[in-house]
């Protein structure tokens, strides 16, 4: 058995860490384990222009701990009439190093998750973005769901990958894609056969747990994510996708930092806070897959190559270790409960 395991710094290739107060907590959590993350863009309201993505960069910046090099790479919210002018803005700070770099463009349907209302309406509205987007090298981060009422929530990802996402890919051929935060089947089937172009993250709660975990004894707010929990058939997949070698599957937290009492709540809100023990949790998953020897990949190369970015230097060591998870912290004014919030964690950062 396998006791303890370094591996070379990992990123996180999506991560909410919202504004303000916040910060202060999130940030030293995410600082502690990665390198970088690629920090999503759905604030109130959305972040549309580069200069507003740097402000925010200087802000997360601001927030790390004392010579902490962790470096958030950013992203700009696609809207219907998103300017293209931005993606040139956007390319112009690549390279810049100190003054956050804008690595992506983040795709919402409008209405799929938490403040998505000025996402996407209609496909073929972003093409003049895309086409800018596809000849200067920026990626697409796609939140892979359909949002009609029509369709079954357990099944938007899948419908949205034949529905949406494979003309798309056929319009855009040299577009770098990430189907993010993918919880089916087929979204693991959809990417091993989509060549090498197109590549998903993966979070650490939809590998550990299945949609039971929402209803287990009453229904547990702290669960709920979008996309939603699916059933076991689909975690088991997704663990065979994270733990294969394949290089197109990467971690990406979905961190996603809500007040206690906005989630403990009659219209609760979507999202699992996983940032202060991220890295702990994906070592469980690798260990009780016995592919721990995967871990490295999965979380410190196979992302920065797909996003064209140097791999980190150093390394981070992890320990079987119990700990017991903290039941909340402070969030500004409010609390934040996090996953796992008083239960044992198996694995331990040094
Ligand atoms: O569960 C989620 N929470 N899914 C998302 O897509 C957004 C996120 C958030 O921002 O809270
Ligand atoms: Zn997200």
């Amino acid at each position: 058995m396998t006791d303890s395991v370094t591996i070379t710094r990992p990123d996180d290739w999506h991560l909410h860490l919202r504004d303000g107060d916040a910060l202060t907590t999130v940030v030293p959590h995410t600082a502690a384990q990665f390198g970088r993350a690629v920090i999503m863009p759905n604030l109130k309201p959305p972040i549309t222009t580069v200069r507003q993505a740097q402000d925010y960069a200087r802000r997360i910046r601001a927030a790390r701990p004392e010579g902490s090099a962790f470096e958030p790479l950013m992203t700009l919210y696609l809207t219907d009439n998103l300017d293209p002018q931005e993606i040139r803005r956007a390319k112009d700070t690549h390279g810049s190093g100190g003054d956050g770099q804008v690595v992506a463009v983040k795709l919402y349907p409008a209405g799929a998750t938490t403040n998505s209302a000025a996402g996407i309406t209609d496909m073929h509205k972003t093409y003049k973005v895309l086409e800018v987007m596809q000849r200067e090298g920026l990626l697409l981060l796609v939140h892979g769901e359909v949002t009609s009422p029509t369709i079954d929530l357990f099944d938007r990802e899948a419908v949205f990958i034949d529905s949406q996402l494979i003309p798309l890919r056929r319009d855009f051929p040299e577009l770098k894609i990430v189907l993010e935060h993918i919880t089916t089947t087929q979204a693991a089937q959809y990417i091993r056969d989509a060549g090498p172009l197109m590549a998903a993250t993966i979070t650490a709660h939809h590998l550990l747990y299945n949609r039971n975990a929402i209803f287990a004894g009453g229904i547990r707010p702290h669960y709920y994510c979008l996309p939603v929990l699916k059933r076991e058939t689909h975690r088991l997949a997704l663990v065979q996708a994270a733990t294969s070698d394949n290089p197109r599957f990467f971690l990406g937290t979905d961190s996603a930092p809500h007040p206690a009492h906005l989630k403990e709540h009659a219209t609760g809100c979507a999202g699992c806070y996983t940032a202060f023990a991220a890295l702990e949790m994906y070592a469980e998953v690798f260990d009780a897959a016995n592919a721990l020897d995967q871990l490295e990949a999965f979380a410190s190369f196979n992302g920065a190559d797909f996003y064209g970015l140097p791999r980190n230097q150093g390394g981070v060591t992890l320990r079987r270790e119990s700990w017991l998870a903290p039941r909340s912290f402070a969030f500004g004014d409010a609390e934040l409960t996090p996953l796992r919030a008083g239960e044992t964690l198996a694995w331990k950062i040094q």
